[in-house]
């Protein structure tokens, strides 16, 4: 039987440090602000930028919504970056990714202010990650890390392999990985042999998007297996890419979907959102 890494309550105390450290900032005066814009009206989008506005409001952050409609033109949604880029209030930008068809998100990240970029999407902090000299990490990969800490497990030596190799979760967790001294293996759909690499993994981080595609013959027992899918199986039911009712009995350690990597994300955004507060400020840790 695996040990359920619980993110609820890995997230939840990352919150009471946000909160505690805001409270300290703002006798400081400083409050750290967030800007979130989304365009168009994709549901799955809203609940995101909902949820990121709760986590603000709960742990003091200040923040603004900017809901525009899906006809927006890259040129107004360029000119709003810019704007939010010369708010002294307005510390971190998160512009809701996927974009409506016909907006360019790569030239939009690449006009938000590298500072700002909370996200760590920016092709500044991407390359800052990759030498080890960042201010922000991305948001899930950095809660993975934390849910792997959490448990206080090593991660220095051991084998880790990453299943999926996205710029927004594979890639920048494999990096996080190597930064931690793992020995990384990064998987994808041309990988000849899947199943007997992953089944080296002391750490199995699943990142590519098919429900319960992680199957119990792919898992060495006890090792670390992390899922940041967020899927619907054949009933609809939301599920993860791993098969949890099969892996969990053979795995050490398991995050479960929901309740697992996925309460982490915002908890990175918002410490992210403390750190651009404090480059911008000058303010020190
Ligand atoms: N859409 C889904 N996840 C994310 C995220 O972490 N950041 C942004 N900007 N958009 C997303």
């Amino acid at each position: 039987m695996a040990k359920l890494i619980d993110g609820k309550a890995v997230s939840a105390s990352v919150r009471a440090q946000v909160a505690q450290e805001v409270a300290a900032m703002k006798e400081k005066g400083v409050t750290p602000g967030l800007a979130v814009v989304i365009v168009g009206d994709d549901p799955a989008s809203r609940t995101y930028v909902n949820n990121k506005k709760k986590a603000c409001a709960e742990t003091g952050i200040y923040s603004e919504e900017y809901a525009l409609p899906a006809s927006t033109t890259q040129e107004e949604l360029l000119e709003l970056v810019r704007t939010l880029n010369g708010k002294p209030d307005i510390h971190g930008i998160l512009v809701q990714s996927p974009l409506p068809k016909g907006l360019d998100e790569e030239a939009v990240i690449e006009e938000i202010n590298p500072q700002k970029d909370v996200d760590a999407f920016h092709l500044q902090n991407v390359g800052r990650i990759m030498i080890g000299n960042f201010h922000f990490l991305p948001c899930t990969p950095a809660g993975v890390i934390e849910l792997i800490r959490s448990q206080g497990i090593e991660i220095a030596g051991k084998s880790c392999v990453v299943i999926g190799r996205s710029n927004i979760v594979g890639k920048p967790m494999a990096m996080l990985l190597l930064h931690n001294n793992g020995t990384v293996t990064i998987c994808h759909s041309k990988t000849k042999n899947l199943a007997a690499i992953c089944r080296e993994a002391d750490i199995l981080v699943a990142a590519v998007g098919r429900p319960k595609f992680v199957t119990e013959d792919m898992v060495k027992p006890g090792a670390v297996v992390i899922d940041v899918g967020m899927d619907r199986d054949e009933n609809g039911k939301l599920c993860g890419d791993v098969d949890f009712a099969h892996v969990e009995p053979k795995a050490g350690y398991i995050t479960p979907v929901p309740g697992g990597v996925g309460p982490m994300t915002i908890a990175m955004l918002l410490r992210n959102t403390i750190t651009a507060a404090k480059l911008q400020s000058g303010l020190k840790d």
